[in-house]
């Protein structure tokens, strides 16, 4: 062999070696690496309540995407039609009571948007960011517009 491939060959062997020592048994810290503590998280942080539904300002995309341990009814996110917002709507409003309350209800879009109101006014509930709020308004009254009266729908006295 020649001493310059005698020399290539080593470093290779050198650089192969290094590339596969992953434990980094070979390669030391040039410099000491001093061993911290890792902080331990801000107590205020640790602390701070999770969102909720019943009660407060939600931010946005902050609407829990569970129920509250103590929710004393079985719906569960089926108990709504699925389409769009309908996690949102579920996880908001059920959180104080069941499906039942709202799918008995077949409002314009003013009503649920002030029906929506009246929970936040009278009954505490927590309040999202316009986007989710308008998200739910949307999907409550697509899903749940107001039900035409009887048969022919609208007024006899006018056929
Ligand atoms: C903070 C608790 C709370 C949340 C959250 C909540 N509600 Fe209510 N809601 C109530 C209470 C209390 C009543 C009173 C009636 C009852 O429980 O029988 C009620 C009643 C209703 C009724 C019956 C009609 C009426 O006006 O009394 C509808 C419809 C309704 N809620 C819709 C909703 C919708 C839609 C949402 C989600 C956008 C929602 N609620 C979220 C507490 C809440």
């Amino acid at each position: 062999m020649k001493p310059v491939t005698a020399i290539t060959v080593s470093i290779l062997a050198l650089v192969v070696t290094l590339a596969l020592d992953r434990a980094g048994v070979l390669r030391q810290p040039a410099v000491p690496v001093a061993v911290t503590p890792t902080p331990a998280p801000a107590p205020s942080a640790a602390a701070a309540p999770a969102p909720s539904a019943r009660g407060g300002t939600l931010a946005k995309g902050a609407i829990p995407r569970s129920l509250p341990p103590d929710a004393h009814h079985q719906d569960t996110i089926d108990s709504l039609p699925p389409g769009k917002g309908r996690d949102e709507t579920f996880y908001l409003c059920a959180a104080c009571h069941g499906t039942a309350l709202i799918k008995q209800q077949g409002l314009s879009r003013e009503l649920w948007e002030a029906s929506f109101q009246l929970m936040i006014d009278r009954h505490g509930m927590a309040k999202p960011d316009d986007a989710d709020r308008a998200l739910i308004v949307d999907y409550l009254s697509e899903n749940f517009p107001p039900r035409r009266k009887g048969r022919s729908g609208d007024n006899p006295f006018l056929k």
